[in-house]
């Protein structure tokens, strides 16, 4: 069994491109690719800086040196208590009870509201990056945050969960964030993301959505789907469907006209609520405050999105479950 900074790695319980996630004990030891040190140092700085029960707690980081042909590796790692499942994982066996889902949205805009605090915008805001801790969750991996203030312009993130002005590589911040969030929160209560940009069938959408997406950029086989102009656009089409046209489109010329519609031709938008009725039942979700939750939050302009402490606020938050 590999050992690493003394701890005995058990179970591999999830990870990615830059490293695997193990179990050890009543501990999870974040173990990071050599060529990854980078990433280390980044979500090890974050960590340092943050103390709040809403986000993952770091109890201890190093490098774990082994043998290697060219003298001694070193192997970035961090420590953190055990968690439960991340919530794609819980979402992909059942349905959240509705009061899970506003315990979810407390601590996902109570752990942003500890971040943004500490002016770090997390930037990968996403099901997987979300843990069960008992009844509650707390938000995980720091790997891409950033401080706000620095210049920003990178596309960081998960193609699903991007805001617009991320895809548009204008400047972003914590409202990129509150994006995110309001997303998880859709896809908490549907088990789909909100732009299920990879799905090959509009379900929900209509024939509309299928029609301009073959006039426009197709995504109907693996070439396109693998073309940011094509993604970037796919996904701007769908935004326009579910929160109407973009204000101001100047900046997103390549994909929408004058009008902010996409520019392989107009959609119908058909808002939150009608998705919401159709792929939740009535007293599963209270609809229409649901969508008047996440409404807010999904605002073209940066600007013009709520608050941290402001989402929190919010009637479909105060009342009820
Ligand atoms: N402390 C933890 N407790 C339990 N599971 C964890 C913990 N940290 C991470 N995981 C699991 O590992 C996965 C990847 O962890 P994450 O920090 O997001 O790394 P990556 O940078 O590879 O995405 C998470 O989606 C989650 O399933
Ligand atoms: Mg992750």
């Amino acid at each position: 069994m590999e050992v690493v900074g003394g701890h005995e790695l058990q179970e591999r319980i999830g990870g990615g491109i830059t490293g695997s996630v193990w179990r050890a004990g009543q501990l999870a030891v974040k173990v990071f690719n050599d060529d990854e040190n980078h990433v280390f140092r980044n979500e090890v700085k974050v960590l340092m800086r943050l103390d709040s029960h809403y986000l993952a707690k770091c109890l201890h980081a190093g490098m774990s040196a082994h043998p290697a042909v060219h003298g001694v590796k070193m192997t970035p790692y961090i420590v953190f208590p055990l968690y439960g499942p991340a919530l794609n994982r819980r979402l992909r066996d059942d349905n959240l009870p509705l009061g899970v889902v506003k315990t979810l949205a407390r601590c996902l805009f109570g752990g942003l509201s500890a971040l943004h605090r500490s002016n770090i915008v997390h930037a990968d805001i996403k099901p997987e990056n979300i843990l069960s801790n008992g009844e509650a969750f707390v938000i995980a991996d720091f790997g891409v945050s950033v401080y706000a203030g620095e210049r920003v312009t990178d596309t960081v993130g998960t193609p699903e969960y991007l805001a617009p002005e991320v895809i548009l590589d204008q400047m972003w911040g914590a409202p990129y964030d509150i994006w995110s969030a309001h997303l998880v929160i859709y896809s908490a209560l549907t088990r789909t993301p909100l732009f299920d940009i990879y799905s090959e069938y509009d379900v929900c959408y209509g024939d509309d959505v299928d029609g301009v997406a073959t006039d426009g950029v197709a995504m109907t086989d693996d070439e396109d789907a693998s073309d940011p102009t094509a993604l970037a656009y796919r996904t701007l089409m769908l935004m326009v469907k579910v929160i109407g046209p973009m204000p101001n489109p100047r900046r997103a010329r390549r994909y929408l006209d004058v009008n902010g519609q996409p520019v392989g031709g107009p959609v119908t938008p058909i808002g939150v609520e009608s998705l919401l009725l159709q792929l939740t039942s009535d007293d599963m979700c209270e609809p229409k405050s649901a969508a008047e939750f996440i409404t807010a939050g999904l605002q073209w302009n940066p600007d013009a999105r709520p608050t941290d402490d402001a989402v929190l606020a919010h009637a479909w938050l105060a009342h009820g479950q």
